[in-house]
């Protein structure tokens, strides 16, 4: 329902997904369940644009209505679970620093008496945190294997390469993984998630990249790999407006994306405050 709700409110499967952190696909797959369990098509396509069924209509005031009285019953029952104040700290990896305020959002409207404290930073630093438990919640991209921690994934990450619009690489398909070898990489810092994955992923083929600058943020990698200092490799969540104002492109490369999670972690056996239980619990139905 709230899926419908939120194409119905848009009248775009797009908006929508973008809304709801899912993909496109994902988003018609559920439409298209509602439509099947109800025996009604909800939508319809004129041309290029979608609207609403004389059913659809009618789904879409129900839906408004359920929502609202499912916002006001978690009012009611954080207010019994104390959940009118409090504090969250949360520790979040520097590249979910582009989805994480987004959620954070959403989240004070439903506990506006929760104060936040957001700390952005890259995974080494997370997981001294989650270490000397100076944190509640950690979002990061992949669990510590030598901590003893709660972790779970709720969300996709991709990696890709990105390049400026007018890279002779740009607009190829299926280009091999070894062709990489003949280009330079921005690399991230020692201790970034994402330098991990990218030296596990390569060395896992065999294939030597030619690391160029490094540099220690998402935001300088991306402008670097626009002034065509090299390529980069990111979360794609970092480079959504880049890709929407073209100034940078996704290379099609061969067993590509690298497909990771966003996992929401802790230390196991930790007593999360109410503030944090409420955010983990958010956190994973978001998704
Ligand atoms: P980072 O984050 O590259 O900013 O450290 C991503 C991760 O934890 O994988």
């Amino acid at each position: 329902m709230k899926v419908f709700e939120s194409v119905a409110r848009n009248l775009s499967y797009t908006r929508a997904a973008t809304e709801l952190f899912l993909s496109q696909p994902a988003v018609s797959m559920q439409v298209r369940q509602l439509e099947r369990q109800l025996g009604v098509p909800l939508f319809e396509r004129v041309g290029r644009r979608i609207h609403l069924t004389e059913a659809g209509r009618e789904v879409y005031q129900y839906s408004r209505s359920i929502a609202q009285q499912l916002d006001e019953m978690e009012t009611l029952l954080a207010d019994l679970k104390g959940l009118s104040s409090g504090r969250l700290r949360i520790s979040v990896a520097s590249t979910a620093n582009y989805f994480v305020p987004s959620l954070l959002a959403t989240f004070h409207q439903r506990y506006p008496g929760i104060t936040v404290s957001l700390d952005v930073t890259n995974r080494e630093t997370l997981l001294g945190q989650l270490r000397d438990n100076t944190v509640d919640i950690v979002v990061m991209g992949q669990p510590p294997a030598s901590l003893d921690v709660d972790a779970q994934a709720f969300m996709e990450n991709p990696l890709v390469i990105v390049a400026p619009p007018g890279h002779p690489l740009a607009n190829r398909e299926n280009i091999p993984l070894r062709r990489l070898q003949e280009e330079t990489f921005l690399v991230r810092e020692p201790g970034s998630g994402t330098r991990v994955a990218m030296e596990r992923f390569f060395a896992e083929r065999g294939i030597r990249l030619k690391t160029g600058m490094e540099v220690g943020s998402n935001e300088a990698i991306k402008q670097s790999v626009q002034a065509g200092l090299g390529l980069g490799l990111l979360s794609r969540a970092t480079v959504e407006q880049e890709l929407t104002l073209k100034r940078l492109t996704i290379l099609r490369i061969a067993e590509f994306p690298i497909m990771r999670h966003w996992y929401v972690v802790h230390r196991h056996g930790k007593r999360l405050p109410a503030a944090a239980e409420a955010f983990k619990r958010f956190l994973l139905s978001a998704a």
